[in-house]
């Protein structure tokens, strides 16, 4: 089985999921204090916060360097963005080409970024879903290995369409990372 590593930013329920799935998280990350990095903490899972600037200051290229530095000393193979907001240089996803993960809330290539949820409503759109995919340097791209769909509802807020579209994303997302970690 591979070695994987989740990064995260905020709440962590889909990590919560993963965890819950059954599979061997080696290392969780966050780029701030998250709830996420409690969830690792009571899993028993190693787990550490590499603290971003945010504003001009920040320099990505080192940010990056720093979060993949750490990666190759715990031998990670596998890396699964689940909620991850920074993000990170090219670098990291040359030297980890095919095996960086995320999930999305959107049909993509529909709504990227991290205003989907909202940006969807906006846009007055009737079906959404969420998109597990190979990440690259291009933010929301990459190869896409699974996509489910998700109805908006009359009434929706951000909120409350965001929560249905993660009840799929805690489905889909442990199933798909499993499958990386076995070939
Ligand atoms: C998910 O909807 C993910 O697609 C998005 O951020 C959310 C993470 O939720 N990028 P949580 O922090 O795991 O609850």
């Amino acid at each position: 089985m591979k070695k994987l590593a989740v990064l995260v930013s905020g709440a962590g329920s889909i990590l919560e999921a993963i965890i819950q799935d059954g599979i061997s998280v080696e290392l969780v990350l966050a780029d701030r204090e998250c709830r996420g990095l409690d969830i690792a903490k009571t899993a028993g899972i190693p787990a550490g916060v590499v603290e971003r600037v945010f504003g001009e200051k920040f320099n990505r290229e080192e940010y990056t360097r720093r979060i993949l530095q750490i990666l190759l000393d715990h031998e990670i193979e596998v890396v699964a963005m689940a909620g991850f907001m920074t993000v990170l240089a090219p670098i990291i996803f040359e030297e980890f080409e095919g095996v960086i993960l995320n999930t999305h809330p959107s049909l993509l290539p529909a709504f990227k970024g991290d205003n989907a949820v909202q940006d969807t409503l906006d846009y007055g759109v009737k079906l959404t879903g969420c998109t597990i995919h190979r990440a690259t340097a291009k933010l929301d791209e990459g190869p896409i290995l699974m996509q489910a769909a998700v109805p908006v509802l009359q009434g929706d807020t951000r909120e409350t369409l965001h929560e249905r579209i993660k009840q799929v994303e805690r489905a889909l997302y442990p199933r798909v990372i499993k499958q990386i970690l076995e070939t």
